[in-house]
């Protein structure tokens, strides 16, 4: 036994076995993950490859706060996994505490959900445009391009791992984004109790849930714009919230245009991209400005018409009683689901 022991250990000595460093032994390779249950994992309608090092090596990017200005905020500082990669506030915080206007969204199952267009406006067309936008923002990150770009090639760690996910270690601003937007894309969430009711387990959603559930496919007419896999037709709707008369709105704030700041339409004020309502109940407040505290305010609103604002047909089409709101609300618990889930590294290249 012994010499078999002291033989194992001369060989292991011998085999050129190369010393990891901490932050490459806490963050191993992994492999692509497969999709949960009632979400596809198809990471091919993606304008670059997704491969496992650019994965790893767009997460340690995620969420390392040397990308800002003042070395204080990363991208997970708003988008923290815990809360479906959304935030508990209703406006984000950037670098020096500087308030922006908008909740930061939920970047869960991005690839598919958010197909053309990104930001609650829209302004962004791909997922790899998206990730360069807040690194630049004076309110969120704080940097430039440039200044991001040499700081991340400044560390030769970075430069290994860049060397893995693109074949030389040539660090720019495009291939940054290009890895930040892979990890993205892997964050994937289903398997909730709602996608297990649909794969035919009847004792997944209970009675309420299941009221929910038909109120929100019937005459709650939710699904005609929180559609499809992701809850959401990644289009633009007014239906309402921050307009003046609505419930929702703060006196005094000024409304924001939405979507028509992008298209310059009349039709287009007020209207914000339908949020995904997978793992809804883990980022109260709600809505694009954080207005509604609660899914039951949130969802209460819909009970009401804002007076002159131009709102989206179908939301005149809706018809729910009280009693229907708490049951969608319940329906709407069943939506959290698994395979997204994630913790900053607590090591970084070096
Ligand atoms: C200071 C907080 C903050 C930081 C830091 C931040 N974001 Fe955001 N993020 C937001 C807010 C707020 C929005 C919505 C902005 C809008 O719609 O105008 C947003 C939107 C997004 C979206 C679009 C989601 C959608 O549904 O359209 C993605 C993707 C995203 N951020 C990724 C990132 C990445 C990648 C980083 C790091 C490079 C990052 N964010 C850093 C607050 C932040
Ligand atoms: C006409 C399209 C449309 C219909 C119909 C619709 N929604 Fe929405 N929903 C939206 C849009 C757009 C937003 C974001 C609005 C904003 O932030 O200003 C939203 C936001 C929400 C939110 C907040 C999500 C978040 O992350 O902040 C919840 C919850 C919600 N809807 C539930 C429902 C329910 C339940 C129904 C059915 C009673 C419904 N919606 C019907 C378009 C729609």
């Amino acid at each position: 036994m012994h010499t078999l022991l002291a033989l194992a250990l001369a060989a292991s000595a011998a085999a050129e076995v190369p010393v990891l460093s901490a932050w490459e032994a806490e963050s191993p390779l992994r492999p692509l993950p497969e999709a949960p249950l009632g979400v596809p994992a198809d990471f091919g309608t993606l304008p670059f490859a997704v491969t496992p090092e650019k994965v790893r090596l767009g997460r340690w990017l995620f969420f390392d706060a040397r990308l800002s200005a003042d070395g204080t905020i990363s991208c997970g500082s708003c988008h923290r996994p815990e809360h479906g990669f959304s935030e508990p506030t209703a406006h984000s915080r950037g670098i020096r505490g500087q308030e922006g206007g908008r909740k930061a969204p939920p970047i869960l199952n991005a690839a598919f959900t958010i197909q053309h267009a990104y930001f609650w406006d829209g302004r962004a067309g791909s997922l790899a445009e998206q990730a360069k936008g807040p690194i630049a923002n004076p309110i969120e990150m704080g940097s430039s391009h440039p200044a991001v770009a040499a700081a991340v090639g400044a560390v030769p760690g970075y430069r290994k791992a860049f060397r893995e996910a693109f074949g030389d270690d040539q660090v720019g601003i495009d291939r940054i984004a290009e890895a930040i937007a892979a990890y993205e894309a892997t964050r994937l969430s289903g398997n909730s109790r709602f996608d297990r009711f649909q794969a035919g387990d009847r004792t997944a959603l209970s009675e309420e849930e299941q009221r929910g559930r038909e109120i929100f496919f019937g005459r709650g007419r939710c699904d005609r714009c929180h559609g499809g896999a992701g809850f959401t037709d990644s289009r633009f709707h007014a239906i309402g919230v921050g307009t003046p008369g609505h419930f929702t709105a703060r006196p005094g704030a000024a409304p924001d245009p939405g979507r028509q700041a992008v298209t310059g339409a009349e039709a287009d004020r007020g209207a914000f991209r339908t949020p995904t309502l997978r793992d809804v109940s883990r980022r109260a407040p709600y809505m694009h400005d954080g207005s509604a505290a609660t899914l039951f305010e949130a969802v209460r609103a819909y009970q009401f018409q804002a007076e002159g604002v131009a709102l989206d047909p179908v939301m005149r089409e809706i018809d729910i009683t009280c009693p229907d709101v708490d049951a969608l609300v319940a329906f709407l618990g069943a939506l959290d689901g698994t395979g997204f889930e994630d913790r900053p590294p607590r090591h970084f290249p070096q």
